[in-house]
């Protein structure tokens, strides 16, 4: 009973939100570095306003992040010490391919995460690696219109075709996009989209999807052909959705809104286009452009596993009613649900319901990447955060999913929850909407030492894995 003896438990952040040194190793400047902290950063994510380079107006959280990109030894020790068997990571696309349309790759880069991967396997940590988290080179948004140009989807081959022969023996389990369905959301943060006039952006969106959908496809064949030990998952920004009430127009709002965000998934771990989605595309007059040999590409080469991130469930209706905000999806409030500092509805149970809507759906194993909350922490007068309210979150959470597991005989191979250390919000550019076990001096102004200190979840989440699961209590 409980969780598999292999089960892979640990953290992840993502390259943009901790590592820094944003103009080190040769790496190039990328859309996830140009988008600002304050009121300007939702314009810019959701490519409504064009943002490609720094100005002096603005601070960018994300040239210095935690700095991770000088400290990571350190950091990975601490996760060493909890006990991680498993750590995710993004690799920064411009660091290896600095304008993203070179041929020969930047060594420096290359180098640079070979390290760090020893690093973890020095301690028995498995990587978990995003291959793009977000970011995208911005020379190629400048130059060819982010993945809105079918160019991408080979300049992503070539990055995934050095990463895999240059990682083979040392990454095993790969992710080819992060949140991909954020592609709707915020075009620009996500995919390097921004918009011109005229432009019909619903038709961009799609298009730009597409491309993603067949370059993740062609990522997984060559992840199998150069190791067949290799295991490529997909990567979707979870939560169902339910109805507002039983009205059985909010119902079907609910459904239609949840397939919004699986037909994603669909092509990815299905094989093809479902057919809801061309008819909708159909309605909407969206035509997208497939080349020779896309459908078969996307049948041939499926995911062999199903990631997500979970935060909430959202709530759909056919009426107007006020709307609150998490994770950049928008939902009706669930007046049966607590709300975090920053508006995201907290709901262990969700996390149940989502995990089985998934593996029904899919019946693939599942791997939960992304589970967190965000707070503010408030040291006291040693430095030290006692931050019961993260590890109530985390254990209502991790016993939703225990029950999925034992109760409902959901496939998972593992959690890793988001931030496991301090880091740049994505959303808000903060700092102090903190997720780790380990506190980082540093605020949303930039001022700070940087320094690590562990809070009290930490020595939680340790015990949490020591014992595959089973003491979750508080102390
Ligand atoms: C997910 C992203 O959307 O949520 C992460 O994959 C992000 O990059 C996380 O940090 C939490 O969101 P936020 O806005 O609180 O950082």
């Amino acid at each position: 009973m409980g969780f598999r003896q292999d089960f892979l438990w640990g953290g992840a952040t993502a390259a943009n939100q901790c590592e820094g040194g944003y103009n080190e190793g040769g790496r190039g400047l990328a859309n996830v570095d140009v988008v600002p902290i304050g009121p300007d950063r939702f314009p810019v994510i959701t490519g409504q306003m064009k943002m490609f380079d720094f100005d002096d107006e603005h601070f960018y959280p994300a040239k210095v992040a935690i700095d991770m990109y000088h400290r990571y030894k350190e950091d990975i020790a601490l996760f060493a010490e909890m006990g991680f068997k498993v750590y995710r990571l993004s690799i920064a696309w411009s660091r290896i391919f600095p304008k993203g349309d070179e041929l020969e790759p930047n060594e420096e880069g290359l180098k640079y995460y070979e390290d760090l991967f020893k690093e973890c396997k020095k301690y028995g940590i498995e990587p978990l690696v995003t291959i793009t988290h977000f970011d995208c080179p911005m020379h190629l948004i400048k130059e060819y219109g982010a993945w809105r140009n079918r160019q991408l989807v080979e300049f992503y081959e070539r990055l995934c075709t050095v990463i895999f022969n240059r990682y083979k023996g040392l990454v095993k389990y790969w992710l080819t996009f992060n949140e991909i369905n954020m592609i709707l959301h915020a075009p620009f943060m996500g995919a390097g989209l921004y918009f011109e006039e005229g432009d019909n952006q619903e038709q961009v969106k799609y298009q730009a999807a597409h491309h993603e959908l067949v370059a993740s496809a062609i990522a997984t064949k060559i992840a199998h052909e150069v190791d067949p030990e290799n295991k490529v998952g997909c990567m979707l920004a979870a939560g169902a959705y339910y109805p507002y009430t039983c009205k059985p127009e909010d119902v079907w709002e609910s459904r239609k809104s949840d397939r919004e965000n699986y037909f994603f998934i669909d092509v990815q771990a299905r094989g093809k286009y479902p057919n809801y989605v061309l008819k909708e595309l159909e309605r909407k007059g969206i035509t997208i452009e497939m080349q020779p040999g896309d459908e078969e590409l996307l049948k041939a080469h499926t995911v062999d596993f199903v990631s997500f991130s979970y935060y909430s469930t959202r709530v759909a209706t056919a009426d107007a009613l006020e709307e609150t905000q998490g994770n950049i999806f928008a939902s009706v409030k669930n007046p049966y649900l607590k709300a975090s500092e920053w508006g995201w509805q907290i709901d262990p149970l969700g996390l149940r319901i989502t995990l089985n809507d998934i593996y029904d759906r899919y019946q693939k194993p599942l791997f939960i990447v992304e589970n967190g909350l965000g707070a503010v922490d408030v040291p006291d007068e040693a430095g030290y955060v006692a931050d019961d309210y993260r590890i109530e979150y985390l254990a209502s959470h991790i016993q939703a999913m225990k029950d999925a597991v034992e109760l409902d005989g959901v496939d998972l191979l593992g959690y890793t929850t988001w931030g496991c250390i301090d880091l740049v919000s994505a959303g808000t550019g903060e700092m102090k909407k903190r997720y780790g076990f380990i506190y980082v001096d540093r605020d949303n102004e930039g001022n700070g030492s940087l320094k690590r200190t562990k809070k009290k979840s930490f020595d939680w989440y340790k015990k949490v894995i020591a014992s595959n699961g089973e003491d979750l209590a508080m102390n």
